[in-house]
């Protein structure tokens, strides 16, 4: 980051094609390398970016992967310590708006979509932990951790990084180091407040720390559904929709996922909410194998949820969301008693959401039943999307009664 205007990589420059600068005016901050026509120089370099006539498009900062630089400003002043606090403050002031007092772990700073392109940060109680996409945003990272300091007083603060399949980097050697930047690590797992209820956390192993923060929304609208219903939660992670469901009075919840350590911090969370596991089930075992099983033993259940990665191996087979949304519906259909709910959600931003309506529907079709879409839900405030950056609104979660 440059000091006042000045600083490393002053005076150079990128220049960007007809294309770039159309997207770039529009407020888009990536430059794709085909799209560069000279200049250049370092990773992390800080650049002014120009159009093919030469005027001023912004202030970036260089990349070499797929990504040729990040536009952080769309005028030509400098990335220095009073633009980033801004930017900071913008972000921070949002999230005092929208997050409610009583959560405790949320999303401070959502990348592109906060105008911090390949920076995210979030927040765990005392905790934060930064998520690079690229080490070409290292730059940024001092003036983010004076930030935080001096605004919130972390007592610790991780880096780590978000790679991309898109990417050719070694992320394990990657500069940076991912790890503890600044303060001491935490005892043990972090407690963070959602609501009413608490999940344990590990900021050390971000960014996937044991907490789904941006799918509050949905558990907060299931929240007076759960009551006397009997719940299965697949592809479940570390339980914080069977914490839920239990906490709000779900007759019996059971808990599917293929980790074991998820299953165990499954267990944890719903002891750090005093909910009893000798009431509910906690199973290791791939979604499909479950869901045969049940349909076998005439298992029913009132409420189904779905949250499956992309992609996963297990001893099974290969998951791949794509194909395999019609096949998985139906199976949970034939799981779910008569008028049963469910939930579905797919956190991939390239699966648009007609597509992915086509698939559920396709499922349906497959298990010979009808259903009601009641909602489409998506991602929590504090994961804003923003117009200028298509891939900013990723979550799509949906809730069907199936009849
Ligand atoms: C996107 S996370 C789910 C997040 C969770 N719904 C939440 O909100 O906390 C995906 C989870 O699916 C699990 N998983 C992947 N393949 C699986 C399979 N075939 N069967 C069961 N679980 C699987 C992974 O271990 C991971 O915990």
């Amino acid at each position: 980051m440059s000091k006042g205007g000045g600083g490393k990589g002053r005076g150079r420059e990128l220049l960007v094609n007809a294309y770039s600068e159309k997207w770039v005016r529009k407020g888009f901050q990536w430059v794709y390398r085909q799209e560069v026509t000279a200049g250049g120089g370092p990773l992390g370099t800080e650049v002014l970016v120009r159009g093919p006539a030469g005027q001023v498009l912004g202030r970036a900062l260089l990349d070499d992967g797929w990504i040729a630089a990040r536009v952080y400003r769309m005028d030509d002043g400098p990335l220095d310590a009073a633009w980033l606090d801004a930017r900071l403050d913008a972000a921070a002031a949002l999230r005092a708006q929208v997050v409610d007092p009583n959560t405790t772990g949320y999303r401070l700073v959502n990348g592109e979509n906060d105008g911090l392109p390949g920076l995210r940060i979030d927040w765990w109680d005392h905790f934060a932990v930064l998520v690079l996409d690229s080490p070409a945003v290292a730059p940024l990272v001092d003036g983010v951790v004076a930030w935080l300091e001096r605004t919130r007083a972390p007592r610790g603060v991780y880096l780590c990084y978000r790679p991309d399949h898109r990417d050719e980097r070694d992320f394990a050697r990657v500069q940076p180091a991912p790890g503890l930047i600044a303060g001491h690590p935490p005892a043990g797992d972090v407690g963070v407040r959602e609501r009413s209820l608490t999940f344990r956390v590990r900021p050390a192993e971000g960014p996937d720390v044991g907490l789904y923060a941006d799918m509050r929304e949905v558990r907060a609208w299931l929240e007076p559904h759960w009551l006397g219903r009997r719940v299965l939660n697949t592809f479940a992670y570390t339980g914080a929709f069977s914490v839920a469901a239990a906490h709000h009075g779900a007759a019996e919840v059971v808990t599917v996922d293929l980790a074991q350590p998820a299953i165990e911090r499954a267990e944890a969370n719903f002891a750090a909410n005093d909910l009893a596991t000798d009431l509910h089930e906690f199973i290791v075992e791939d979604t499909f194998k479950a869901f045969d099983r049940f349909r076998r033993t005439g298992r029913q259940f009132d409420l189904v949820l779905l949250d499956p990665p992309a992609f996963s191996r297990s001893d099974v087979g290969i998951w791949s969301a794509k194909r395999d949304w019609p096949r998985l519906v139906a199976a949970a259909c034939r799981v779910l008693a008569p008028d049963g709910w469910l939930v579905v959600a797919s956190n991939q931003g390239e699966l648009s959401p007609r597509d992915w309506q086509g698939l559920l529907l396709e499922g349906f079709e497959k298990a010979e039943r009808r259903a009601q879409e009641l909602t489409r839900l998506g991602q929590a405030p504090d994961f804003p999307a923003a117009s200028w950056f298509p891939e900013g609104r990723y979550l799509k979660v949906s809730v069907w009664r199936v009849l």
